[in-house]
């Protein structure tokens, strides 16, 4: 099932984040054409300049010609397991992102059983026609 092949995914890449100032590691994994992209979360000193996984997948699909994002996954990996919901999604950043770049895509969160849309997760985004 796709939303277990690419949870696993994500959760293989997070062992790779780079967070040595939050221990928080998050993992993404994403379908892009057909084609699976993954990304980690990227902390640096300067804080508020850390890249989320999220985007770090959604750079690494774009950067390879994929345009057509139809699934995404991310796991928060230290996220106790019985962590609020809060504490697994996408940050707002990472919503408008998605919704900007895959605004179709189906949306996969670690420890949440239902699915996602960006429409669940960021109702009323802004857009540019
Ligand atoms: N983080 C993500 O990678 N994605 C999100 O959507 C939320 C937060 C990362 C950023 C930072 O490295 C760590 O999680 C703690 O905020």
């Amino acid at each position: 099932m796709e939303r277990d092949r690419l949870l696993l995914l994500a959760r293989k890449a997070a062992l790779q984040a780079h967070c040595p100032y939050s221990h928080f590691r998050v993992g993404a994994a994403i379908v892009a054409n057909g084609k699976t992209y993954i990304g980690v979360n990227i902390e640096i000193s300067s804080y508020g300049l850390t890249l989320c996984a999220e985007r770090s997948a959604l750079a690494a699909a774009l950067s390879h010609g994929g345009s057509t994002i139809t699934h995404i996954a991310v796991t928060c990996l230290d996220a106790p397991p019985d962590a609020p919901a809060y504490e697994r999604t996408p940050c707002g950043a990472c919503r408008q992102w998605i919704a900007d770049l895959a605004p179709q895509a189906t949306i996969y969160i670690d420890g949440i059983d239902r699915d996602f849309t960006i429409a669940d997760l960021l109702p009323y985004a802004f857009g540019l026609p």
